[in-house]
């Protein structure tokens, strides 16, 4: 049975998330980086994260082709960033503070956690591409903030 796009986007967006920022680098080294909410952890034993790249966005091609990519989990002051890397534009990293992890890819300050990965497996899944990630390096400061959220088509914050 067929949906409406409309409809399944609003009942999707029941399911509250998180927000990251994934990045890698292309075959050019040039940084990539996408908002992204189907985040989610795996596995602990191998450690194991996944997030879901659509088809046609213009990263598509550097996900699919990377070996490595990191992953930035979002404080809710970071609603810029979060902005600024959920547009397709050639500036998108003009301006952009940011460190680079022992993978090469880029990192975000502030972020609650990062998670450097090794793609480790890949997967059809529609219109978007399954990305898993094995973790090979991690951060987290439980006192850097509270998380940026995702809801119904917005950002939230904990009450
Ligand atoms: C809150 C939020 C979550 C998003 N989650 C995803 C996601 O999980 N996967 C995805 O491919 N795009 C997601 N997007 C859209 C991408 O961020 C956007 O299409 C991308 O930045 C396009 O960049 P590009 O065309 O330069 O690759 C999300 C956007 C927002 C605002």
């Amino acid at each position: 049975m067929p949906f409406d796009h409309r409809e399944l986007r609003n009942a999707f967006g029941c399911f509250a998330t998180g927000v990251t920022i994934i990045t890698t680098l292309d075959r050019n080294a040039e940084k990539i980086g996408i908002t992204a909410n189907s985040f989610t952890s795996l596995s602990l034993d191998p450690p194991l994260v996944l997030f879901c790249v659509a088809d046609k966005i213009n990263s598509f091609e550097a996900f699919e082709a990377c070996r490595h990519f990191n992953v930035n989990v979002l404080n809710e002051e970071q609603v810029d960033l979060s902005n600024n890397f959920a547009r397709s534009s050639d500036d998108k990293w003009d301006g952009i503070a940011h460190g680079v992890g022992r993978n090469g890819c880029p990192l975000f300050d502030g972020a609650l956690a990062t998670l450097e990965c090794d793609k480790h497996a890949m997967y059809e899944g529609g219109d978007h591409l399954i990305i898993v990630g094995k973790v090979t390096d991690m951060s987290y400061d439980r006192s850097n903030g509270r998380p940026l959220l995702y809801f119904q088509g917005d950002y939230a914050r904990l009450a």
